[in-house]
């Protein structure tokens, strides 16, 4: 594939050390899959650039690795989308906010294919404004139940959960929620309240991402799965 950020090493570097973080990530998520019937996973973060898209990418690569059944990426960042610049697809103009407004449009008609054989990529599309409204559309969870059929897992990019109300939102219609932290950055209090705009129930861990301190003798500068299940949100405050 060409163009690809060098961060996305679930592609460019599948038999690295930090791909194997996110193969991890992998295994937990298919696990959940399995006991718990999650199948819709959003992914988002109390702040802009904590690592989302990056995390994104690399785990539905990682998930369309070992998949008998396909791999859906959304970039449900309507605001400030990045998952097909940085997969370095072209002519990604129409995506998920053209099918919300356009009845007429099929989503099959906008997803995007990538060099590797099991994942499918629905693009933001070119809806810049108005994103909090187009994402309220009853369209929306009509649109997640129908791919819900279609996709063995669907990995959804989010904006940020506190300056916008979009993940929010995106929460109420997905199974779960993996929060992404920067390690050593996120600051607790802000785990914290974007923990307290999530049902606790939906969220279903958290990523550490950037993390540098030593694993097994290595440096890791990739993301480490948190593997907790909370109870309530102030517990994983607490524990983070
Ligand atoms: N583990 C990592 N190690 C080094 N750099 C990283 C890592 N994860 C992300 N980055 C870099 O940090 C920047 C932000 O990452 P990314 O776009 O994934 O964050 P984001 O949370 O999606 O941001 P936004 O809120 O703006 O959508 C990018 O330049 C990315 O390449
Ligand atoms: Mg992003």
């Amino acid at each position: 594939m060409p163009n690809l950020d060098s961060h996305l090493v679930s592609f460019t570097a599948p038999a690295s050390f930090a791909a194997e973080q996110y193969q991890g990530l992998r295994l937990a998520v298919e696990r959940m899959a399995r006991t718990r019937d999650v199948k819709t996973i959003a992914i988002s973060s109390p702040a802009a650039g904590d690592g989302k898209t990056v995390t994104a990418i690399n785990l539905a690569g990682a998930l369309a690795r070992g998949a008998d059944d396909r791999v859906l990426l959304i970039d449900a960042d309507l605001r400030r989308p990045s998952v097909a610049k940085l997969l370095g697809l072209t002519d990604a103009e129409r995506g998920l906010s053209d099918v919300l407004t356009d009845e007429t449009l099929d989503v099959g008609d906008v997803v995007r294919s990538v060099d590797r054989p099991n994942l499918v990529i629905l693009p933001a599309g070119s809806l810049r404004r108005g994103a909090s409204e187009t994402l309220r559309s009853a369209r929306l969870d009509t649109l997640l139940r129908d791919l819900r059929q279609r996709y063995g897992c669907i990995v959804i990019d989010t904006p940020p959960l506190l300056p916008v109300f979009d993940s929010a939102l995106l929460a109420k219609l997905v199974d779960g929620v993996l929060l992404v932290v920067a390690a050593n950055q996120t600051p607790r209090k802000l785990l914290g309240e974007s923990l307290n705009m999530l049902d606790p129930a939906k969220v279903l861990g958290i990523v550490f991402n950037r993390d540098e301190r030593p694993l097994f003798g290595y440096y890791n500068s990739y993301s480490r799965y948190y593997r907790g299940y909370f109870a309530n949100s102030s517990e994983v405050a607490s524990r983070a």
